[in-house]
C-alpha cells in the first residue's frame, strides 16, 4: 500500500509521515530531502539555482541515499551524511528554484518511484499524490495557517540553534508556497482524491491518529 502526504512548507508533513511509517512498519521517504540534496550541491558548486542548464548538467553527480536511524532517517549525498546541512536556511530558501527545473523533477521522480516499488511506503512532498504516486491508496493534503507554520518552524529552529525571527520565517514560508504552487511542472496542488487535513489546531499525535484511521478504512 502507498500513502502519499503532500502539502505546503512546514505543515508538519515529515514529522507526521515518519511517525505513521513507524507505526505501520512502512518505509518512509522524504522527497523534500532529495530536492534539498540537489540544492546543496548546486550551492556548493557556485551554480545559480535558477540556471536550468547548469543545474541539469550537475545532476549526474548527485547520488542520494537514506539510512534508517533512531529518530527517523539519515540522508546521504554522495556518501556524506548531510541530514543537518540540508536543513540550513540557504538550502531551504533556494530549494524551490531548483525544484522548478523540469530535469530535476524527472530525475528525482524516477528515483522516488523506484523506492516506492520496493514495498509499502509513506512518501511526503508536494506532488506525490498528483504525479509521483497517482495510484496511492491513501492521499492526504496537509495544510496549516502561515502563522502556525512559522511558529512551528521557529521552535524547530531553536532546537537546532538557528536564529531567525518568526516574521522573517512567515515571509519565507509564504514565498516558498507561492513558488511551489505556481511552477509549471508538478506544482503543489491537492490531488482530486486526496483528503484535506487542516492541522492548524491539531497536535502531532492527533494528526498521526487521523491518518492511521484513514489508512485502516482503506485496507
Ligand atoms: O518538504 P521540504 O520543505 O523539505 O521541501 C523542500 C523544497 O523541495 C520545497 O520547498 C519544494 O520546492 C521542493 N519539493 C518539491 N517536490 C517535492 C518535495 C519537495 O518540489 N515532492
Amino acid at each position: 500500500m502507498q500513502i502519499a502526504i503532500d502539502g505546503p512548507a512546514s505543515a508538519g508533513k515529515s514529522t507526521v509521515a515518519k511517525l505513521v511509517a513507524k507505526q505501520l512498519n512502512y518505509v518512509y521517504c522524504d522527497t523534500g530531502a532529495m530536492y534539498r540534496c540537489v540544492t546543496l550541491l548546486v550551492l556548493r558548486r557556485g551554480v545559480a539555482p535558477d540556471d536550468a542548464a547548469a543545474v541539469t548538467a550537475l545532476l549526474k553527480d548527485v547520488k542520494i541515499s537514506f539510512k534508517p536511524s533512531a529518530d527517523g532517517q539519515l540522508v546521504f549525498l554522495n556518501g556524506e551524511d548531510v541530514s543537518l546541512t540540508i536543513r540550513q536556511e540557504d538550502v531551504t530558501n533556494n530549494a524551490s528554484a531548483v525544484a522548478a527545473i523540469p530535469a530535476v523533477r524527472t530525475a528525482l521522480t524516477d528515483q522516488q518511484r523506484a523506492i516506492a516499488d520496493a514495498g509499502n511506503i509513506v512518501m511526503d512532498g508536494r506532488d506525490i499524490g498528483t504525479t509521483v504516486l497517482p495510484h496511492a491508496e491513501l492521499k492526504v493534503f496537509m495544510v496549516a495557517s502561515v502563522e502556525e507554520r512559522a511558529r512551528r518552524r521557529f521552535l524547530d529552529n531553536q532546537e537546532k540553534g538557528i536564529d531567525v525571527p518568526v516574521e522573517t520565517l512567515e515571509k519565507e514560508i509564504a514565498a516558498r508556497d507561492h513558488k511551489d504552487s505556481t511552477r509549471k511542472t508538478s506544482p503543489l496542488k491537492q490531488a482530486a482524491d486526496a483528503v484535506l487535513l487542516d492541522t492548524t489546531s491539531l497536535s502531532i499525535e492527533e494528526v498521526v491518529a487521523k491518518i492511521v484511521s484513514l489508512y485502516q478504512e482503506r485496507r
